[in-house]
């Protein structure tokens, strides 16, 4: 089954509670949360207090990822705030065994992810301590950018080792996703699809996540 994930990042933020809703009635399976810090992208977005208010509203899990440098600091607070899964970079931590720990002590699923320039060699020591595998799909800090077709071979490598290594994280892929690139990622076995600008802002949402997961 494909999961669906809206990103928060491309919601109208006049009108959050609606945007929200909006995604949920519309088969959202996950909401994705982006957070930014100026410094390990250069775009700033928000954190665990806007968070928390869409946990009030929403029981759909959600999907954290940070983008920031070193937010071990960050793990708490986004525990409380409601995150279910706490995706991190793999560029961006020194010592990821840490960050990981204190995600399962805090009674999460962790994820990994690395931008597309890194190489998987990176992320593969994670692989079996982390509940997800974020393939960026774009240069990490924007939304609306262009699909880069190499993730796809990502995918396929992610794939096979999960069956080689019998481990069972979800593969989860962001960045330059609609309704034509979800069935190339789909089909290489990207699990879950994070979808910003061609779920937000535009008409019959529910529409379009019945096309993607098809
Ligand atoms: C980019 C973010 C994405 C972004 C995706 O740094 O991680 O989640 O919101 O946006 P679209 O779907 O518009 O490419
Ligand atoms: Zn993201």
């Amino acid at each position: 089954m494909i999961l669906i994930a809206p990103s928060l990042l491309s919601a109208d933020f006049l009108h959050l509670e609606k945007e929200v809703t909006l995604m949920q009635e519309s088969g959202a399976d996950w909401l994705h949360y982006d957070v930014m810090d100026g410094q390990f992208v250069p775009n700033l977005s928000f954190g665990p207090k806007v968070l928390a208010d869409i946990h009030r509203i929403s029981d759909l899990p959600l999907d954290v990822h940070l983008m920031v440098h070193e937010p071990f600091h960050l793990l708490e607070p986004f525990a409380q705030a409601g995150a279910d899964y706490i995706t991190i970079h793999v560029e961006a931590c020194k010592a990821p065994q840490r960050y990981f720990d204190k995600i399962s002590d805090l009674g999460l699923k962790s994820g990994i992810t690395l931008r597309p320039g890194t190489p998987l060699e990176k992320i593969e020591p994670w692989l079996e301590q982390v509940d997800l595998v974020l393939v960026m799909s774009v240069e990490p800090g924007y939304g609306g950018q262009a699909f880069m077709p190499e993730s796809i071979e990502r995918i396929k490598e992610l794939k096979n080792m999960r069956k080689k290594r019998k481990l069972s994280y979800l593969i989860e892929v962001d960045g330059g996703i609609n309704t034509d690139t979800a069935k190339f990622v789909t089909q290489a076995g990207a699990d879950v699809l994070v979808a910003g600008s061609a779920l937000f802002g535009r008409k019959n949402p529910q529409k379009r996540m019945k096309k993607m997961r098809k």
